[in-house]
């Protein structure tokens, strides 16, 4: 096992992730831990990650020097590396700083820098650097910086200027393998593991006690859901609200995957509440608000009912995933907005603790883990699908008729990519109605109808995306069979801006 001492990095999790790719259990402790709290974890290796801090400023956090006696073999990652520095040597604020993509020339191909190039694109983010360190070999460096990397084989301690963790680093994934080769690593790590340690903690946390959870069809609610199931059994309450903007057929799926999976579930069927509530609304975030408020109500109506005949109802769950924590921290995300409404109002409200099985996973290890959990793969392969579901995507003013226009182009745009084999390649997919009516022609007759866009998008994260170049005839096709069998469109257009500037969703 590795233990990350996390000094206040952004990327802490992101390496105990990629020390769990290669097999490897990873833990992460507050950089601060003592020695003797290290070392009863008995690791094999510990990495100290990056931080926002000097380590010369007051209150920066230091590593307990006991650590240093342990003898276990130590990587420190941008501060982690200077914490090392400053015990053997000097850090200084650079002359220069060093943001993003660099090319460092590797001086000594071997240890933690075996197999690596002469030059090798690594990802800096850095103002201070050691300038002299003893005891110590210079294994890389950058035009700006000496020291990019070090070691000490006898003390086996190491350490690197850039992040090996990020994938823009491109043999960042060597960097940390050779280091936990030194460390001789147990390969024990597996996601079966994780999830019974999940199922154990979830045990633990609530104690005999019962969990009520929305769950939207969607991969991480279901995921989470599962897990807890497995964890509590009937003691789990799942309510899906249908908001009435579900694609089409998906409410009726959901309720039959849901009703075979769960011993309590319960399917609220809400659509005429919620068109009631978005009739004449237009503005986006107005949308989103009324919809997440509505959603909230409709859920504590429930869940207080379900708490008056299962008084020992004191938990709710919710299928949040690492990135959502971090998006949360980003006011002008709305994913993140609609889920904090979930988050901090109603268990506040309800006097329900969190609890988040999924709080520490990427979306990838959630499908793995999903699928460990025999989690149908139309689910866990689905994709992402924003919680005000179609009201989003039809511009403007929401109607049934309106909503029943875009249902029925989006089933056929996913039924296509899906036949083609294409629904795989793309992040995601989806068709959105335009808020105005063009001229057309069909059968010699002149028509005044409704305007479609397609959208698909490559994506690693949906911070960022590129428009999906999908074949010409494939888009001919769709584009015909929309405008043939949904009567009310006679134009599909094919969104090619890319995120950014462009969102994913228009709403
Ligand atoms: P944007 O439109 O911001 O979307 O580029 C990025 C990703 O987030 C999804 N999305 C949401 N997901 N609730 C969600 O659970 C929401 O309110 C929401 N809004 C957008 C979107 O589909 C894309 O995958």
């Amino acid at each position: 096992m590795i233990v990350i001492l996390d000094f206040g990095s952004q990327f802490a999790h992101l390496i105990a992730k990629r020390i769990q790719q290669l097999g490897i259990c990873a833990e992460i402790l507050p950089g601060t831990s003592s020695a003797e709290i290290v070392n009863a974890l008995n690791p094999e290796g510990i990495i100290l990650s990056g931080g926002p801090a000097s380590v010369y400023e007051e209150n920066a956090p230091q590593l307990d020097p006991d650590i240093y006696a342990l003898n276990i073999p130590i990587l420190g990652v941008c501060y982690g590396m200077h914490l090392i520095g400053k015990r053997y040597g000097t850090v200084e604020r650079g002359t220069f700083k060093e943001y993003g993509r660099t090319i460092v020339r590797i001086e000594k191909r071997k240890g933690i820098l075996g197999g690596l190039s002469e030059q090798e694109e690594v990802w800096m983010s850095h103002g201070d650097q050691i300038t002299r360190i003893n005891d110590f070999e210079i294994l890389a460096s950058s035009q700006n910086c000496k020291h990019a990397a070090i070691a000490n084989e006898e003390k086996r301690i190491f350490g690197v200027q850039f992040h090996p963790e990020v994938a823009h680093t491109v043999n960042g994934m060597k960097v940390l393998e050779n280091f936990t080769k030194i460390c001789n690593a147990k390969r024990d790590f597996s996601i079966s593991d994780r999830k019974e340690k999940i199922i154990k903690e979830i045990k633990e946390a609530v104690q005999g006690k019962s969990v009520l959870m929305a769950i939207s069809g969607g991969v991480d609610s279901t995921v989470a859901a599962v897990l807890l199931y497995e964890a509590i059994g009937n003691r789990l309450h799942c309510v899906f609200v249908d908001h009435g903007f579900m694609r089409k057929g998906e409410k009726e799926k959901i309720d039959e995957v849901y009703q075979k999976m769960f011993s309590n579930y319960y399917s609220i069927d809400a659509t005429n509440k919620f068109i009631k509530k978005i009739e004449g609304i237009t503005e986006p975030e107005e949308k989103r608000k009324v919809i997440g408020h509505t959603f909230i109500e409709i859920f504590e109506e429930k869940a207080k009912e379900l708490k008056n005949s299962y008084p020992d109802i004191e938990f709710l769950g919710q299928g949040t995933i690492y990135p959502d924590r971090i998006e949360s921290a980003q006011p002008t995300n709305a994913a993140a907005k609609i889920k904090s409404h979930h988050n901090l109002t109603l268990p506040e409200k309800m006097q329900l603790k969190l609890i988040e099985p999924l709080r520490e996973f990427y979306k990838d290890d959630v499908r793995i883990l999903g699928k460990e959990l025999d989690i149908p793969l139309d689910i866990l392969k689905m994709h992402p699908f924003p919680g005000p579901g179609l009201a989003i995507r039809v511009i403007g003013e929401v109607t049934k008729e309106r909503l029943e226009l875009v249902r029925e182009a989006d089933a056929i745009f996913i039924e296509e990519l899906k036949r083609e084999g294409l629904y795989q390649k793309v992040w995601q997919a989806l068709a959105a109605l335009f808020p105005i009516r063009t001229v057309g022609v069909m059968g010699d007759a002149r028509t005044y109808d409704h305007v479609i866009s397609l959208r698909a998008v490559t994506s690693q994260d949906a911070m960022s995306a590129d428009w999906a170049k999908l074949p010409p005839e494939f888009l001919k096709k769709v584009s015909s069979r929309i405008v043939n069998e949904v009567k009310g469109i006679n134009r599909v257009v094919y969104d090619i801006t890319q995120k950014p500037p462009g969102t994913i969703e228009y709403e």
